[in-house]
Parts: structure tokens; sequence; C-alpha cells
């Protein structure tokens, strides 16, 4: 089976994973809605990174891999900031791409896309090869998106969305540190919305304009910051594997000492092999990099650039005024054990989570042939979600409308939505099709009421992978599915 990208697509609008935004308008190219299950679906991506990364983490064991023990935490930062936020962190002048126009088709390309992206006017030959095209010289976009505030409207009161949630962290430094006794090392988490104004959005919802992140600034001594650079890599990587990614999907890419951040002594990618990328090629998930101490000293003194001799210093007008003041607040950390005071190194594990709902509903998708009822081989699309990811956890069917059996399926279905799960009653056409109808929202486990449940008083549970069958005792359904899907 070939993984294509116009199938996955075209599933997700039939299904109701993620439309076209503004769609009956003509769309609003680089945004995107998430139907009912899309909802669902990417919730879960970010409960169970939530989950994973900082509710189950228990401060008090040494996680294997990991140099000590060590805390996490939440934050829920503003999308607005203040404007020098993103002076001091480089973005205001700094956040760009080089963007080039053609007077001919009137289009606007990013110039590093250019040599894969088709000419709107002959979309046989590539921006620029066409005998028509009048490109423009490469020129600086910033991508941040800007806003304003208040009624006055002028150019001082404009502000960006943010086009990461990390800097909301790194100004709240102080806050959580004087706030929540956390003792280094230690976490922040933030899962939220960021902007960037991509000049071409494109491969559906891998490069959009409005996106969702979920970061955490792990803020550690500079004499370990390699050690946890590593334990966060592997960690982060395996993550995606234990959802159920395919290894063979999914590769972890230090990046070579070019393409590292000056300040950084090493970052490394998390890639997946997305359908619409070419044999061999990866598209990035998520980011781990190893930031120093770059951050909280940018916004403490003001923004850093590099001298002749390589080393990061406040940068300065001709005047040697500082081009942009930082806060001129203390964001150093106390160390009460060693009597030390320093500024932290940060690692940063920065993933997407639109683009990691783009690559569980990739990778979960799969066609293959099961008998109907009759024997015959049919067709069948099948999302094969990880059960903490799958939209829905369970569906329950009567066989037949008859005989008692709808009213025992809705008390069942009643006392699975009372327990919190996702659930869907279903009696509508032949049992088969209704199993196929689940299959293709990757439901992992359907209940089915019966002529002898009110015998017995058991259901027949079947699993969505390996398509067994079992007898439950009715009692025992909600725990029985709970249990698998902790498993
Ligand atoms: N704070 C670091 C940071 O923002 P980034 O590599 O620019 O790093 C992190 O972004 C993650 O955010 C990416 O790995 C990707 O998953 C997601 N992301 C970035 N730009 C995106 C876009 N235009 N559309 C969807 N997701 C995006």
């Amino acid at each position: 089976m070939t993984r294509s990208m116009d199938k996955i697509v075209a599933l997700c609008k039939r299904r109701g994973f993620i439309f076209q935004n503004s769609e009956i308008y003509g769309g609003q190219n680089g945004f995107w809605d998430y139907g009912p299950l899309g909802t669902e679906l990417k919730r879960n991506v970010r409960d169970v990174w939530y989950q994973d990364m900082i509710l189950a983490h228990n401060e008090l064991l040494q996680d294997a891999g990991a140099p000590s023990t060590y805390q996490m935490v939440g934050l829920e930062s503003a999308i607005v900031m203040h404007p020098q936020v993103w002076k001091c962190s480089g973005h205001y002048d700094l956040f760009h791409d080089m963007m080039v126009d053609c007077r001919a088709c009137k289009g606007r390309f990013r110039q590093d896309h250019m040599a894969d992206t088709p000419c709107p006017l002959k979309p046989s030959k590539t921006v620029g090869e066409h005998k028509t095209c009048e490109l423009t010289e490469p020129r600086e976009f910033n991508l941040m998106m800007k806003t304003i505030i208040g009624a006055l409207g002028t150019e001082e009161d404009a502000a960006y969305l943010r086009p990461e949630t990390a800097q909301g962290i790194f100004v709240n430094f102080r806050n959580v540190v004087d706030s929540s006794r956390v003792k280094l090392p230690f976490g922040i988490c933030q899962v939220g919305k960021s902007f960037r104004n991509e000049i071409t959005p494109r491969n559906f919802t891998f490069r959009s304009r409005e996106f969702e992140q979920m970061e955490i600034e792990f803020f550690c001594h500079p004499d370990q910051s390699r050690d946890w650079y590593t334990y966060w890599r592997d960690r982060r990587y395996n993550w995606y594997l234990n959802l159920g990614i395919s290894k063979d999907h999914l590769i972890l890419r230090d990046h070579d000492a070019e393409e590292l951040a000056h300040y950084s002594v090493g970052t490394a990618d998390i890639e997946y092999a997305f359908p619409f990328l070419g044999e061999g090629e990866y598209g990035e998930l998520e980011g781990i990099a190893h930031r120093g101490d770059f951050d909280l000293r940018s916004h403490q003194e003001g923004k850093l650039s590099k001298n002749q001799d390589g080393e990061l210093e406040v940068e300065r007008t001709a005047e040697g005024q500082p081009k942009y003041r930082g806060s001129g607040k203390d964001l150093t950390y106390f160390d009460d054990q060693s009597r030390e005071r320093f500024l932290p190194h940060v690692i940063e594990p920065s993933a997407g989570a639109d683009r990691g709902t783009l690559a569980f509903l990739c990778d979960a998708y799969f066609e293959d042939q099961q008998p109907d009822e009759k024997g015959k081989m049919q067709e069948r699309i099948v999302m094969r979600f990880h059960p903490r990811i799958a939209p829905v956890k369970v569906a329950v069917f009567p066989l037949t409308k008859k005989d008692g059996m709808p009213e025992r399926a809705a008390a069942l279905f009643g006392e699975i939505k009372q327990a919190g799960l996702s659930c869907q009653y279903d009696q509508q056409g032949r049992i088969g099709r209704r199993y196929r109808r689940q299959d293709e929202i990757g439901t992992p486990f359907c209940l089915t009421v019966d002529d002898e449940t009110a015998t017995d008083n058991c259901v027949t549970l079947r699993d969505r992978d390996t398509l067994e069958q079992e007898r439950i005792p009715v009692d025992r359904v909600t725990d029985e599915i709970l249990q698998r899907l902790k498993a």
C-alpha cells in the first residue's frame, strides 16, 4: 500500500478530521479548522503530551537516562506580549524569510522554496523557469503577524501575535521561581497557539499561519546542560515511537556544526517521512535545542549578537547604547546548596501539535481487505491510531433493533460515557458496515450486544487491529477498556 496524501486529505474532510478554514467563502490560505473527530484527535495529542511530560512526571524518582531528578510545571501566557520581548529575543530583527515576487503572475514565493514550487502560469515548470517569469530581487520578509492594540491605532500601538510560545516562558522565569518553590533542574511547559505569516503555507496543515506548539524550556546548571540535552533528545524521540509512529518513518537528525545557532552546543530535529515528501525525505516534527543562557541573558541585558571573537555581547548602536534594552531584572538563579548564583542554561524540546497530529494521521492510515458477513473480501480503510490518541475509544452496537438489544446497548453506552470515554452508539446498517465505519476513524474497540447478552450478560469485544472477538461480562466492560487504553 502506498500512503498518498490525497487519500489522507480526502479522508480528513469526509470523516470530519480537518477542514479548510472559511471554506464556504473560498478558504483562507494557511488556516485550518478541526472537525468533530479532528478536535478529539488533536486534544488527545495535547493531553497525552501534558500527561506524559508534566502530570505523570515523578520528581522524586530519577528517570532512566536523566542526570538527576527534576521538576516539571505548566504555564499559560498571553498570545500578545510587550513588543520589547521580540526586540530582545531577536525576532524583530532576524525572524524573516527571503521573499521573491513575480511581476508576471503576481505570485509571492519563499526564495528557498522556489525550486520545488510550480509556476502558477505553467505548473509543469517551477517558479522562475517559465519564459514569462519576471522575478524581483529577493528581500527580507518578517514572519511575525502584526496587530494594533487600543483605539488610537497608531504605529506606536503595534504589537505582534507570538511566533512561538517559548518567550512567554522566559519572561515568566523569575515569577515561576519566586512563586512555585521549584528548584533547578526544572522545566516550564506551555501548550498554545503561535502565528507566523508564512509566505508559502503548504502541505496541508504542515506549514500553517496559525498553529499550536507544545514547548518545554528546561532550566539546568551549565555544567549539566550537555547531559540534559542528550536526555531530552532521546526522551522526545521515544515519545513518538511509544505512541505508535513507525520507526521506519521517524528519524532523529543531529544538526551539523554549520546549522547550529551560535550559542548552541547541540540541536536535533525529530523528523517524519510525510507522504507529500519524496522518497528518503523527512519533515520536522519537533526540534530539541541547547540554547545556553541566550534567552535569559537577552531578557536581562538586551538583544545579544556575536562580536568579532565569536562571543555574545549586547548589540549596540553607533552611539554605544544597547540597540534593544533588556528588562534590567535579575534573571539569575541562586542555588542555596552550593551558594552559587548563575544564569541557568536551557534545553528546549519544541513540538508542533498540528504537525504531530498530521504525523499521527499519516502513520495511522492503512488499506487492507477483510471478509464481510458472507465471507466476501472487501476493501477496508483502517486508521491504526494508538488507543491513547484515537479520537473515539469505543463504539457500542446492538446487533439488531429488537429483543431489548438497543436498550441494553444504550445502557452500556451511558455507562462508558460516564467513565469519561469518547464513545459512539450506532444501530444503523449491517454489523460489518458498522465495523468499517469505526475502522475508518480508528476506533480501537467495538462492543456488540447480541441475543445471548440477555442470558449470559456478556457482550462481544472486537479489537480493530487483531480482529479478535471475545466475550466480556457487561459489568467488567468499562474497566477492561480503561485497562487496554493504558497498555
Ligand atoms: N521555540 C522554538 C521554535 O519555535 P521552531 O522549529 O520554529 O522552534 C517548533 O518551531 C515546532 O513548531 C516545529 O518543529 C513545528 O512542529 C512547529 N511549527 C513551526 N512552524 C510551523 C508552521 N508554520 N506550521 C505548523 N507548525 C509549525
